[in-house]
């Protein structure tokens, strides 16, 4: 099954996906992860969008979708694509080049956006997320998983936030007009537990 995760930054799409992917054994494509890791290695990619993503903007259609086609083409696995697209154009260019079988739009008021990016953790190592007080780590600062320290992302301060809601509205919640009939919606206001319970039979998945 091949995947696409819409919703407003921070609705909880990452944290779902990683769950799913490795539940399901699908690949779970970020592409703000893989820009992220870019920046980490000082990578020409990673200079390129490195201001663009602190500053909450998007990176330009032409680059992101050269980038999730090559992604994909490499794959063997069905996949998530949480992330992407995010601008019409990068939903029109997908149909090109993949087929994919659902369309998840997590709602979630900007309220929650809000607390929940303003109190999101990170492991700088494995980038599991936490978030200081709705799922924190056993030992604060820690990554639970491997022990790798826990960052606060250059985007999820303030202002940052602020734009990316903007830039959200502007550019991406087009999209749930654009993929019509084929959205469904998962109420990801819900614990975690409960998000990934409405996708599982929503999509009739087996464990
Ligand atoms: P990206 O990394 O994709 O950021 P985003 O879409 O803004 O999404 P987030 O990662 O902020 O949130 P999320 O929905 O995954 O929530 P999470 O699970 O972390 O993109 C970053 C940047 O890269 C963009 O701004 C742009 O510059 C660039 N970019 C990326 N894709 C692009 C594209 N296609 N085109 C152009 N530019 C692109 O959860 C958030 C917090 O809430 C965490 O602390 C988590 O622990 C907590 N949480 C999660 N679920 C729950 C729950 N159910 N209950 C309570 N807490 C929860």
């Amino acid at each position: 099954m091949n995947f696409v995760f819409l919703g407003p930054p921070g609705a909880g799409k990452g944290t779902l996906a990683a769950v799913v992917a490795s539940r399901f054994g699908i690949s779970h494509v970020s592409t703000g992860a893989i820009f992220r890791e870019a920046i980490k290695n000082q990578t020409e990619l990673g200079k390129k969008v490195k201001a663009i993503i602190d500053s909450g903007g998007l990176v330009s259609d032409d680059l992101t979708v050269a980038l999730v086609q090559e992604r994909l083409a490499s794959l063997k696995t069905g996949f998530i694509l949480d992330g992407f697209p995010r601008t019409t154009g990068q939903a029109e260019a997908l149909k090109n080049f993949a087929k994919i079988d659902g369309v998840v739009n997590f709602e979630l008021d900007d309220d929650t956006v809000i607390r929940r990016l303003a109190g999101r953790r990170v492991c700088k190592n494995c980038g599991k997320n936490y978030h200081a007080e709705f799922t924190p780590p056993k030992v604060e600062g820690t990554c639970d998983a491997c022990g790798g320290e826990l960052y606060i992302r250059d985007d999820d301060k303030p202002e940052a936030i602020r734009k990316r809601l903007m830039v959200y509205n502007d550019q991406t919640a087009p999209l749930i007009e654009f993929y019509g009939d084929e959205i469904v919606p998962i109420d990801a206001s819900k614990a975690p537990d409960e998000v990934l319970e409405e996708f599982v039979s929503k999509f009739n998945l087996n464990n």
